[in-house]
């Protein structure tokens, strides 16, 4: 049997930033993931990068491809009636965003792992935890290649995602479970074509919500809000790109460069909390403990916010600070709480809601219109969108 210090289910960012960090402050940790690395990279994401997330990369010492190649944003739009409106982050809070895709982060991560010979296991499959709630020995055990597996640990963190085998251990009554689903979701495409505008567009629009995003200079990720029962096949290039045109200010749509996807999928939009993030000696991080809807581009920036305050609290244990331990699950909550209502006021305030008939609709135009006549309302959307502090 295997033995180390922190036992990482789950190499998507969330694992693979918390075993860097620990890894710096001496932490031994060892990560277990379900799938290969290629699957993982495989997987398409957001790419906006508040401040608090890229300052962690640069703690975990993987920052440098991050500052050659990605993109700041001092500023993102919003459209509605045919025109644009211009929300000034850096002016409005002296802060930008950074537009990185969570790929090229996944991978900046994997290779310094590599670099440093960290314990990675791929592929294992039945991932299970054990002994976790009572004692100080928790386990993890799994399977590979028909050969059983266990690795003995003080910790676990469960960094395995949404659907992943940690939440889904907790016993049913030591956990709260906080869920809203949206009735549409996100048809999402990626081209090789140059973005639209140099900064984002979130567009309301009384077809839907759309939105234009971009990875590069020569690569673009545009949404359109679709039906739940939707299906990729049912959407060929033209019609994705004949819908988000509609969507946008004429001026915009026509210089729009359209071109062969390259990636499209649809994801739903879901806004989810679980309650408490830590039982005895497991801690759910990211995707696990959470999911916002993309409106606010807060997934990633929260799951990085959830590894600093563990690698915080995890280094004051081992530095004989047993008490950190405790604070983990507070500290990280009362931050996920404030951008998951960040997410769902954007996601309300831009997308299409029919069954909110008339009322509702004059509702998010007034909001909208007030939101670019007052300076306070455009600051407070602004300190949100680049990330409060941690
Ligand atoms: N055992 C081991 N690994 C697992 C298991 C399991 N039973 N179940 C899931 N996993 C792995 C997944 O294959 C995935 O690689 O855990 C990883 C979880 O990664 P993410 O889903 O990316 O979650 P997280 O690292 O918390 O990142 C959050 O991802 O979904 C976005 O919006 C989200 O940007 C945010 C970020
Ligand atoms: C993306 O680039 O994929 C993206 C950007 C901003 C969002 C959501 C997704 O709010």
């Amino acid at each position: 049997m295997q033995t180390t210090q922190v036992a990482i289910v789950g190499a998507g960012p969330s694992g693979l930033l918390l075993g860097q960090l620990l890894a710096r402050s001496g932490i031994a940790n060892v990560v277990i993931e379900q799938r290969s690395a290629d699957y993982v990279l495989g997987r398409i994401r957001a790419g906006v990068l508040e401040h608090t997330c890229t300052d962690l990369l640069e703690a975990a010492g993987v920052s440098a491809r991050l500052h050659a190649e990605g993109l700041p944003h001092d500023g993102v739009c919003l459209s509605f009636d045919d025109r644009l409106h211009r929300i000034d982050l850096l002016g409005l809070t002296g802060k930008r965003v950074t537009v990185y895709g969570q790929t090229e982060v996944t991978r900046d991560l994997m290779d310094a792992r590599r670099a440093a010979a960290l314990s990675t296991v791929y592929q294992a499959d039945e991932v299970r935890v054990h002994d976790f709630l009572d004692g100080s020995a928790p386990r993890v055990t799994w399977v590979q290649d028909g050969q059983a597996h266990e690795l003995r640990a003080d910790f676990i963190a469960g960094c395995d995602g949404f659907h992943g085998v940690c939440r889904a251990s907790v016993p049913a009554e030591k956990i709260a479970l906080h869920e809203k689903v949206y009735p549409f979701g996100w048809l999402g495409v990626l081209s090789d074509t140059p973005p639209v505008h140099e900064e984002l567009i979130y567009a309301h629009h009384p077809r839907g919500f759309a939105l234009c995003s971009q990875r590069s200079h020569t690569r673009s990720r545009y949404y359109v809000q679709c039906s739940l029962d939707d299906k990729v096949e049912n959407w060929s290039d033209e019609a994705f790109w004949n819908e988000l045109r509609l969507r946008l200010p004429a001026e915009v749509a026509a210089r729009l460069v359209t071109g062969a996807s390259i990636e499209k999928s649809i994801a739903p939009l879901r806004s989810f909390v679980a309650e408490p993030l830590r039982f005895g000696r497991l801690f759910l991080v990211g995707d696990a403990g959470h999911i916002v809807p993309p409106t606010g581009a807060k997934g990633l920036n929260l799951a990085a916010s959830d590894v600093g305050y563990l690698w915080q609290a995890l280094e004051g244990f081992y530095a004989g600070r047993r008490g950190e331990i405790d604070h983990y699950s507070q500290r990280a909550l009362a931050r996920i709480w404030k951008a998951e209502r960040f997410s769902w006021s954007m996601t309300l305030l831009l997308h299409r809601f029919p069954e909110n008939g008339s009322f509702g609709a004059r509702m998010q135009r007034a909001e909208l219109d007030y939101l670019f006549s007052s300076q306070a309302a455009m600051t407070a959307l602004a300190e949100n969108y680049v990330g409060l502090p941690m």
